[in-house]
């Protein structure tokens, strides 16, 4: 008797065992099922997503901001047009040969720049071809980042906003303008030829192949709002060649005063051209002079040729000087400065160095313990802006 209870119990026992067993698998193979569910849906979901909107944004009108292969937005007029108050006037911070330049916020409250093309031209067409195409592909600190374009009804890029404005402004005063001209510090001076250095030698050796800039010029060096600069301004840009110290063949474009010499009389173009631009910039911020002032007396009016014979001639060196530089900078500074400007704008394409020993020329000089400059003046930039500035060549 004993035995069949004993049996019996552990027959329960095994039972119990069992169904909670078996309840347990259960509820697993459940937690299992809704899990796959759960992943599916959120695959199929991610695959249905269009490709090409990887980054998306309500605009005002209600329409996507869309992320193209390249990583621009592609904004609508409409948006554009909100952004900037209907092109108001009171937005225009400047105009260049692309056309008006508005400032903007988009509807995310990003402060942009925004370039509207003047009507048709197919110099406009070709530079808004290239600003897409190569800004698109082209990242670097020292140079100005494309954030879109709009091409339906009216052709505009957006930019970021450089709280300064161009360099150009900040070297001469804004003639018939009630805006104070604000003198750059030297030390300020410094850092700008550095950065924009920089952001030639970005796209001379770590492009490949090679981007010549071909419109290197002050108003093409643009300034936030700690006076950090970037080279802009990419219309003109040409595919250098690969071969070294090779050239490629093309129509001669550029901005009077910084083309260079043997580009200006052959249409070879080498990234050596934009060294000659670079060495009429780095001209400007020691002299404050423009390129080319037909208002100066004969002998002075073309920057390189009045500077050059002074720049390595030490009982001379400091007449071509900004005279706002005063007690700023070491004669020792100066000479190092000017060499390099010398070397730049050789007329001999060959003896100009290449932008990485500029570089390596400026580092030393450059202090980078701070971030806001010195200025002689309150600013009030973008308030008026000159257009008083060198013309374009071969438009
Ligand atoms: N991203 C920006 N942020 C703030 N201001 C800008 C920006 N881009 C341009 N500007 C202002 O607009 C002015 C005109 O620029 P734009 O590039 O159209 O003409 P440019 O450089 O004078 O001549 P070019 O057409 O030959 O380049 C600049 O000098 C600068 O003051
Ligand atoms: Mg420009």
């Amino acid at each position: 008797m004993e035995g069949d209870d004993e049996y019996r119990r552990k027959e329960r026992v095994a039972l119990v065992v069992i169904v909670v067993v078996a309840s347990l698998a259960l509820a697993s193979l459940l937690v299992a099922f809704s899990y796959y569910c759960y992943i599916r849906n959120k695959v199929s979901k991610r695959l249905n997503t269009p490709k090409s909107v990887n980054r998306e944004e309500k605009g005002e009108s209600g329409k996507l901001e869309v992320a193209t292969d390249n990583g621009l937005q592609v904004f609508t007029f409409k948006q554009l047009h909100s952004a900037t108050g209907g092109f108001s006037k009171s937005n225009v911070v400047g105009h260049g040969g692309f056309g008006l330049v508005y400032q903007g916020v988009l509807s995310n409250g990003r402060k942009v720049a925004i370039k509207l093309m003047d009507q048709a031209g197919k110099q406009g067409e070709d530079e808004f071809k290239m600003e897409v195409e190569l800004l698109g592909r082209l990242r670097s600190p020292y140079l100005l980042a494309l954030l879109g374009y709009c091409s339906d009804r009216r052709k505009l890029l957006v930019y970021d906003y450089m709280a300064n404005g161009g360099l150009q402004e900040h070297l001469y005063p804004a003639n018939g303008s009630n805006s104070v001209a604000s003198k750059l510090d030297w030390e300020t001076r410094l850092r700008i030829a550095l950065e924009a250095a920089k952001g030639l030698e970005f796209l001379h050796e770590h492009c490949s192949p090679p981007v010549i800039h071909r419109d290197f010029k002050s108003s093409n060096i643009l300034l936030d709002k700690n006076f950090h600069a970037k080279v802009s301004d990419f219309g003109l840009a040409k595919i250098g060649s690969d071969k070294a110290g090779g050239h490629v063949s093309t129509r001669v474009l550029g901005t009077q005063g910084y083309v260079a010499p043997e580009y200006a009389l052959t249409g070879h173009l080498t990234t050596k051209s934009d060294v000659y631009s670079y060495g009429v910039v780095l001209l400007e911020l020691l002299t404050g002079r423009v390129p080319i002032d037909v208002n100066k007396p004969s002998g002075e009016g073309v920057l390189v040729s009045w500077a050059l014979p002074r720049l390595t001639d030490r009982e001379k060196i400091l007449e071509i000087m900004d005279p706002a530089l005063e007690g700023q900078y070491s004669m020792k500074e100066v000479i190092q400065v000017a060499a390099i400007a010398a070397m730049c704008v050789q007329p001999e394409a060959d003896y100009r160095p290449l932008m990485a020993d500029v570089v390596q020329s400026l580092v030393p000089l450059v202090k980078y313990n701070r971030s806001t400059p010195k200025i002689s003046s309150s600013p009030s930039f973008h308030a008026s802006r000159s257009p008083a500035f060198p013309d374009k060549v071969g438009d």
